[in-house]
């Protein structure tokens, strides 16, 4: 989580800040911005945030690297900030692998991932496939259709309740919640009006994965609730509050991110018709365009570091415990690693992006999302021929670190 909230500076020049993201005409394409920051200052002190923004895609790979991930604020610094109405929150993310460094992040992902095993995944494809199919059925005689409401969020929302292993029928609820938590995650706007429901989802949700622990231990079923519950390294387990804080990030980082996978990546391909219609002739290049939509319109931009001690980053002295934001959706159009980086090319070769991450919180859940984003693409592609925009205007979501559309009308 970045800082919740700017600071005012008198006389400093805002043209560089990140915090420009909250004029919607910079959110609509943020681009430029991140282009003139990687040319003019690549590790830009800004003072509005009160963080280093770092958009160069090597120094990126360093801070996600080596930077340190306990960057969650603690109850005193939430108290300093008038903020401790938040602290119940701070208390889960703290248990969240995504907010741990080494050897506590590596206890914890090494057992989680004994619930996350390669074949667990695979066994979903097919399922994948039908609840596409079910969603695109249900749309297809009306001819037109809002891909966000129609696809991209309950595809990944039906998804993460079976592989939580949690009633399907839930699955709404699981997306209100998430949507809610997404609010602290990858964003630096912190508004006061939302925290009460905010705080209320949190509350919610660890009661509702507490109960599901309680009955998957008297009923198991298969999924990562009871495999985290299960999970054993050496005599050593997650503790309850472990297993839900992590259920909950699991929950929000594979709905969250994979919705705007979907809707990004539908409109990119919309813009860009001479790449939609390659892909048309070609469906063997669907994983190659998935990796290419990633890369151009990444759905999770920036995430946040502290410096784990006084370094040198890009020339610039960083002090130790200095906030870092790693803005990937830079380093992914940095010219100097991807040729003509505007430019979507879903051929393109030697594509190792960062939109998943890099280092030890590489995205747990990658392959998940590309098997999503693989089906739901194809199955769009081969099921409407004539797809095309709707008249109505673009609005992106408020989240300025979750990049993706609030709906996307399209006919076919
Ligand atoms: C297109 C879809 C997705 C994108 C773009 C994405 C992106 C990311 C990124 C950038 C990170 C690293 C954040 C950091 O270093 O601060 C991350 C971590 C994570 N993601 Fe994803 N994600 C996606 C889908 C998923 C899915 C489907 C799941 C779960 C099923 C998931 C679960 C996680 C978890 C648990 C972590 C934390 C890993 C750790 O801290 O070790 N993500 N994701």
């Amino acid at each position: 989580m970045s800082a919740l909230t700017a600071v005012r500076v008198d006389g400093a020049d805002p043209s560089l800040s990140l915090f420009r993201l909250l004029d919607p005409q910079v959110l609509a394409n943020p681009y430029p911005l991140y282009h003139r920051l990687r040319a003019e200052d690549p590790v830009h002190w800004d003072p509005f945030l009160h963080e280093w923004v770092v958009t160069r895609y090597t120094d990126v790979i360093r801070v996600l690297h080596e930077f340190s991930a306990t960057c969650t604020p603690t109850p005193e610094q939430l108290n300093a900030m008038g903020l401790s109405a938040l602290n119940p929150i701070g208390q889960v993310m703290i248990k969240q692998m995504l907010f741990m460094d080494a050897p506590a992040h590596t206890r914890l992902r090494g057992l989680a991932s004994q619930a996350f095993a390669p074949h667990r995944v695979e066994l979903l494809r097919a399922h994948i496939q039908e609840i596409t199919d079910d969603l695109l059925e249900a749309v297809l005689p009306g001819g037109s259709m809002d891909v966000i409401a129609a696809l991209a969020e309950p595809l990944p929302c039906i998804v993460m309740a079976e592989m939580l292993g949690v009633p399907v029928e839930d699955h709404t609820q699981l997306k209100a919640w998430s949507q809610d938590f997404a609010e602290m995650l990858g964003n630096f706007q912190y508004n006061p009006d939302r925290a009460p429901r905010i705080l209320k989802s949190v509350n919610e949700m660890i009661r509702y994965f507490s109960s599901a622990i309680s009955e998957q231990r008297a009923r198991p079923r298969s999924g990562l609730v009871s495999a985290l519950v299960n999970a054993e390294v050496q005599g050593d387990r997650l503790s309850e509050e472990e297993v839900v804080a992590n259920c909950i990030l699991t929950m929000v980082g594979g709905q969250e991110t994979t919705t705007n996978l979907i809707g990004n990546g539908v409109l990119s391909l919309l813009r860009n018709p001479d790449q939609l219609q390659q892909l048309r002739g070609d469906l063997s290049l669907v994983p190659s365009a998935v990796e290419e939509l990633l890369r151009y319109e990444s759905p999770s931009q920036h995430t946040a570091r502290l410096a784990p001690e006084d370094l040198e980053l890009g020339g610039r002295p960083i002090r130790k415990r200095q906030a870092v934001i790693a803005v990937m959706g830079a380093a992914n159009r940095d010219p100097e690693r991807f040729p003509d980086p505007d430019r979507l090319d879903i051929t393109r070769r030697d594509n190792r992006h960062v939109a998943f991450g890099w280092g030890p919180h590489f995205c747990f859940g990658a392959a998940l999302a590309r098997i999503e984003g693989q089906t739901a693409f194809e199955t769009m592609l081969r099921r409407m021929p004539k797809l095309a925009l709707g008249p109505d205007p673009l609005v992106w979501r408020a989240n300025l670190g979750l990049r993706g559309l609030t709906r996307l009308q399209v006919s076919f």
